[in-house]
């Protein structure tokens, strides 16, 4: 479980910069059922709603949800971990996923059931960290020593398998101005698959390591930490 309040004052600020490009996409597909997996804590939940789409949003953490519920009282949320949907075939008209896919160990099959619940001429655009331009994370995983993850399988490709077309992938770079020490403070909190760890080593371990996330940070606190997004989108 993750402290979904914290994720929403930290990271949903960062995955924001991305929601209105794949709102763009969705609805050249007039999209009015919209999906969003991995929905976090709402942010592409919420704006869906003041497009006036019909939301449903889907993640595999309760508090995550439970977020979303409370802030966005218009959508439709369900506890759902991919690659298995609790929805019939060719429920949606689109289908979002901002930063989810690279949480899932099994893209292919994740991106057929995405396939499966979109209806015919449906868009899904999914997004992710380019990893190797992830300075916003990648400074705190250094000073804490945390492994590299593996290269994420190629998304486009599934999409391509799965029988999507006109597959597409749009590289978006910008800069992630943010106060040094509540970032470190709400990664820390949000805990997640990565950085949950850091919180319980023993805290003369976690100043060390925030000491030096501070040495590692200090070039990018006036202009921000540069990051790049891809983002993959076809029509099922
Ligand atoms: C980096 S957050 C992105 C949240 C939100 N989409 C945003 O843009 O802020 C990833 C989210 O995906 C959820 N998640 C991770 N693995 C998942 C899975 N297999 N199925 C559904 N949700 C998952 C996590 O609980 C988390 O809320």
């Amino acid at each position: 479980m993750r402290d979904a309040e914290a994720y929403e004052r930290g990271f949903a600020r960062l995955t924001a910069h991305t929601v209105d490009p794949l709102l763009n996409l969705v609805r050249r597909s007039r999209a009015i059922r919209l999906l969003d997996v991995g929905c976090g804590t709402g942010v592409v939940t919420g704006a869906a709603i003041a497009l006036g789409a019909e939301v449903t949003a889907v993640d595999s953490d309760l508090d995550m949800l439970e977020l979303t519920a409370r802030r966005h009282p218009y959508a439709t949320v369900r506890l759902a971990t991919l690659p298995e949907l609790p929805f019939p075939d060719e429920t949606f008209d689109a289908v979002t996923g901002n930063f989810v896919i690279n949480h899932i160990e099994d893209v292919p099959r994740a991106v057929d059931e995405l396939h499966r619940v979109l209806r015919p001429g449906g868009t899904l655009a999914l997004s992710w960290w380019k990893r190797e331009e992830m300075t916003a994370t990648s400074v705190i995983a250094e000073a804490a020593g945390i492994a590299v993850p593996p290269p994420l399988h190629d998304v486009a490709a599934a999409m391509r398998e799965a029988g999507f077309s006109g597959v597409a992938v749009d590289t978006m770079r910008w800069c992630h101005r943010v106060d040094l020490d509540a970032w470190w403070t709400d990664v820390l909190a949000a805990g997640g698959p990565r950085f949950g760890v850091i919180s319980e080593r023993p805290p003369e371990e976690i100043e060390r390591i925030r000491q030096e996330y501070l040495r590692r940070a200090e070039p990018y606190a006036a202009a921000g930490f540069p990051v790049c997004a891809l983002l993959a989108h076809g029509t099922r």
